[in-house]
């Protein structure tokens, strides 16, 4: 151990050299400081001015008033352990080897150095301590959940230390004296405990564990920041089904923190490509987001496990939720629209009915006499709408109950009079767009009383619509300028339609 020697000693050193019988004792600047269990070497140098007479000399070291070690012709020694060299001795060293120093070696010794007749002594003060060493753990917490941070003050000697709890400079526990433990090394270790309740926005303290002790001119400040878990709850969510049958399995993750998180979606275990939303914060500090996978073909996949699994920091195990994917019966919504659309299509094929069958129009039966003295009377029955070939105008005497035909097609001329009782002609006219007009004329002898016809618009087999006149049986006198009202008439533009099969 380097031993220093204060100026002035040093400057009685030079000045004592060489001149006999002098003695200078010289030991280290105090004080001397020691770890407890360390070995420790007081040092103490002495000067004679020759060689030392060993029977001369007497060494004495002590402690406060109590006797540590002596060398008058023998050794001895007061303190386990303690030692001089016989050989430091005969050249001036009667530094004490103090081995495992401990709390009790601490104090002022006292060197004294006889050598006939000289004596001299000198003291140095030992001071047996350590800093202490400060850790901090348990700052993983989670949020809501009693927590405890501990902060371990080691090595430290001697045993008091204060402990102080600071959250952003504000002091949050202590300062308390813990009671400290001896180790086997002989120093001393104490720990100080932090309670509290996290929440998420703990994070942002900024913590220390500030620690005074004697052998500190100023206090450790041990920072840390809390590292606020909070666990995410796993929601599945309703899947969503569009109108075009695709389906959209969803899982919300909620109240999780730190933000980093990985969000799965697994068919039977295996891991498909997800979609994620953005994180949002939520005012508590933690956040949520939606993952979505969208099964592109729902019946295929209808025995199929799907899993929602979440990894994240606060969870030691993953979190995973299964939904076992049935084919949806029809929400409301769908089923809204489905009775929308059958409504719909109903009401066309009502109307298309309608159009088919009912938009048939049978016109009033109009009469014409003609010829002088109007023997021939000439009734006009038409039929006007989406006709098929085989649909037909029959003419019915009421007073005979009889039919008197559908009639052939033929041509206008075919209406100048027979000598027939009754005669029937008709035409078809196209009109486009699948209408068609069926004109029928009958041509009778005008009866002598009156008499009533009837005509009928049959569809295929069935009677559907009929018309019916009365005409009186005396012939009043016919329009002298025109026997044929092919005038007045609306069909008389219409050209004979085909032949029905
Ligand atoms: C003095 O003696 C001790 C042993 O007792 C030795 O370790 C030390 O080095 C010596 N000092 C000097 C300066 O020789
Ligand atoms: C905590 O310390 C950091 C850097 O040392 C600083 O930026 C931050 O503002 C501090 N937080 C508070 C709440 O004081
Ligand atoms: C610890 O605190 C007490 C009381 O506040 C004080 O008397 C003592 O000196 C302190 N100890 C240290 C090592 O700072």
């Amino acid at each position: 151990m380097p031993l220093a020697v204060a100026p002035g000693l040093l400057l009685l050193l030079l000045l004592a050299s060489g001149t006999r019988g002098a003695l200078v004792v010289s030991v280290p600047t105090s004080p001397v400081r020691a770890q407890p269990g360390s070995d420790l070497l007081l040092g103490c140098h002495f000067s004679v001015g020759g060689a030392v007479d060993m029977d001369a000399l007497v060494v004495q070291w002590k402690l406060g008033g109590r006797p540590v070690a002596e060398f008058s012709e023998v050794q001895s020694y007061f303190r386990a352990g303690a030692s001089l060299s016989l050989e430091g001795l005969r050249v001036g060293n009667a530094s004490l080897l103090l081995p495992r120093v401990g709390g009790t070696d601490a104090g002022l010794y006292t060197c004294s150095i006889i050598h006939s007749p000289s004596r001299e002594s000198r003291q140095v003060e030992l001071r047996v301590e350590a800093p202490p060493r400060v850790s901090v753990s348990g700052t993983v917490v989670r949020a809501g959940e009693h927590s405890t941070v501990t902060c371990s003050v080691n090595s430290f000697y001697p045993e008091s230390v204060n402990i102080t709890w600071l959250r952003d400079k504000q002091i949050v526990g202590g300062p308390e004296t813990p009671l400290a433990q001896p180790g086997p090394d002989g120093l001393y270790s104490a720990t100080s405990l932090l309670q509290l309740v996290p929440s998420i926005s703990h994070t942002d303290a900024n913590y220390s564990c500030r620690v005074q002790h004697i052998t500190l001119g100023a206090p450790i400040q041990e920072p840390f920041q809390l590292s606020v878990l909070s666990q995410p709850r796993l929601t599945l969510l309703q899947p969503l089904v569009t109108l075009e049958g695709q389906v959209t399995l969803q899982c919300l993750v909620s109240g999780y923190y730190p933000p980093d998180i990985t969000v799965q979606w697994l068919r039977d275990g295996d891991p498909l490509v997800t979609m994620e939303s953005s994180p949002m914060k939520e005012t508590d500090g933690s956040f949520a987001l939606r993952s979505s996978y969208i099964l592109n073909h729902p019946e295929s996949n209808a025995q199929a496990n799907f899993a929602c699994r979440v990894q994240h920091p606060a969870l030691s195990t993953p979190l995973e939720s299964t939904a076992t994917w049935t084919v949806p019966t029809c929400t409301k919504t769908c089923l809204r629209v489905i009775g929308l659309i059958l409504l719909v299509l109903l009401l066309l094929l009502a109307m298309w009915l309608m159009y088919q069958c009912c938009n048939i129009s049978i016109s009033q039966i109009h009469v014409r006499e003609c010829f002088p003295e109007g023997s021939v009377t000439m009734l006009l029955c038409e039929a006007e709408g989406r006709l098929r070939d085989t649909d037909s105008l029959t003419w019915r005497s009421l007073r005979l109950g009889k039919e008197l035909g559908s009639g052939q097609p033929g041509e206008l001329s075919a209406l100048m009079p027979k000598p027939e009782q009754h005669h029937v002609v008709t035409w078809r006219h196209r009109l486009g767009l699948g209408r068609q007009r069926l004109t029928s004329v009958l041509t009778v002898q005008t009866p002598r009383d009156k008499e009533s016809f009837s005509c009928t618009f049959r569809l295929g087999a069935r009677d559907m619509q009929q018309t019916q006149i009365t005409i009186p049986g005396v012939a009043p006198a016919p329009p002298p300028h025109s026997w044929f009202p092919v005038v007045q008439l609306p069909w008389q533009k219409v050209s004979p339609g085909p032949t029905p099969s």
